[in-house]
């Protein structure tokens, strides 16, 4: 059998949503169950992590699920270990800064969750501590690895949309009040001085996938609400909602690329996913989702006469194409942990660091500006780190 190499993880906020389910469970159990990352020059990568949250009976429960020992409560004891390579944080996001300050200070390459910080001088200031300190760092970008974008990006390269004209991105979904239905997301979300709010959390993934699929964002201008304003906790005490609910923005690209996207979280969905995106070309149009992606070439475009007396016999659907797989699609989240521990391991090129997180805040924070001012707002480039 080939040696196992193992390499120390520190998972804080593993009890919550997204550090269990996707990071710890799907991401790194995964590769564990998969016999470990084979590496170029021999051997298998073996992610041993150690547990870290505020419940030490959640931690404890955790654990043993999984067939896991290493968990702690106190996160400096943690970053002391010298057999923690990496520090991964998917706490909730007003806790994350802090915490990813002082990994990097104890010297651990830090990978984290979006958005890395909820301001752009803090996301700043990060990326240049990660760089000076001289660690590794990486951010989760994982709609990037979705079967549909993957295939709206194999468009994008094989040329066939033309010249791009416009995005429209529909994001959202009806989260519940939590009165008389549970809601489906964490109350934490919906006040701002918990680090809440839709711009924070979905402007991060935007900037990505614009700047990473289309081109880079120069404008955006927003206008943001509280559709919701009163919600009931996890323990169905009601609560102000301080923070945006709803977001719809219009994001200028590097050659005049129009990308319009509106997310919500007081949205019912009539689409076929809970996010996509139409694309508009001069050769031809696509509408991506989380998995499918259908197009519609110039010579197959049908030509629709506008006259409301008559009732409407086109089926307008029908006429787009779905784009197939062509390949495997793996979960996004192991994908790209399996990105950066090669990253970490044996100096594998690596896309989505700090500083793209950093400009990932700043999109959010300038689309608040935005919003605030109710005006257009310019996107300035940061110093450090340049785009891929
Ligand atoms: N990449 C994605 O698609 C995606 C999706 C959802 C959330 N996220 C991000 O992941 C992070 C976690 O989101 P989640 O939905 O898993 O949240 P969650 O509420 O389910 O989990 C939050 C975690 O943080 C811990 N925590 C630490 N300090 C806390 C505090 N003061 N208050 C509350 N919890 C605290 C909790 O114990 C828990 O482990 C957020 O930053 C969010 O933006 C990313």
């Amino acid at each position: 059998m080939t040696a196992r190499v193992p390499i120390g993880i520190v998972v804080n906020g593993v009890t919550g949503r997204m550090g269990y389910r996707q990071h710890l469970v799907r991401s790194l159990l995964a590769i564990r169950e998969e016999g470990g990352l084979p590496l170029r020059g021999g051997g298998r990568l073996w992610p041993e992590p150690l547990l870290v949250g505020r419940n030490e009976a959640k931690l404890r429960d955790v654990a043993r699920r999984h067939g896991l020992t290493d968990w702690t409560t106190d996160l400096g004891a943690a970053l002391a270990r010298p057999d923690m390579a990496v520090y991964f944080d998917a706490q909730v996001t007003s806790e994350r800064e802090k915490a990813l300050g002082l990994a990097i200070a104890a010297g651990k390459h830090v990978y984290t969750e979006k958005p890395i910080a909820t301001t752009l001088g803090g996301a700043v200031e990060l990326a240049r501590a990660a760089d000076a300190a001289g660690v590794r760092h990486g951010v989760v970008q994982d709609k990037l690895f979705l079967p549909g974008l993957r295939k709206l990006d194999r468009l994008v390269r094989g040329g066939f949309f033309g010249r791009i004209l416009s995005v429209r991105g529909e994001f959202g979904y009806w989260v519940f009040e939590g009165d008389w239905q549970e809601a489906q997301r964490p109350s934490w979300n919906y006040r701002t001085a918990d680090g809440g709010g839709i711009v924070v959390d979905m402007f991060p993934h935007w900037h990505y996938v614009l700047e990473q699929i289309f081109a880079p964002v120069r404008a955006v201008t927003a206008h943001v609400t509280t559709h919701v304003p009163r919600r009931w906790d996890e323990r169905g005490r009601p609560y102000e909602a301080t923070a945006d609910d709803a977001a719809y923005a219009i994001f200028e690209l590097d050659g005049g690329v129009v990308a319009q996207i509106n997310s919500s979280w007081a949205v019912r969905v009539n689409r076929d996913e809970l996010v996509e995106f139409q694309v508009d070309g001069t050769e031809g149009s696509a509408v991506a989702g989380l998995r499918h992606c259908r197009v519609q070439h110039r010579a197959t475009t049908p030509k629709p006469v506008w006259n409301p007396d008559l009732p409407g016999a086109d089926d307008f659907r029908s006429q787009w194409q779905d784009v197939p797989d062509n390949e495997e699609y793996d979960n996004g989240f192991k994908e790209q942990w399996k990105m950066f521990l090669r990253h970490v391991a044996e100096d594998a090129p690596y896309t989505w660091d700090l500083w793209a997180g950093a400009r990932g805040v700043q999109l959010a924070e300038l689309g608040l500006r935005s919003a605030r001012a109710g005006r257009r707002v310019e996107v300035t480039e940061l110093t450090g780190g340049e785009p891929a």
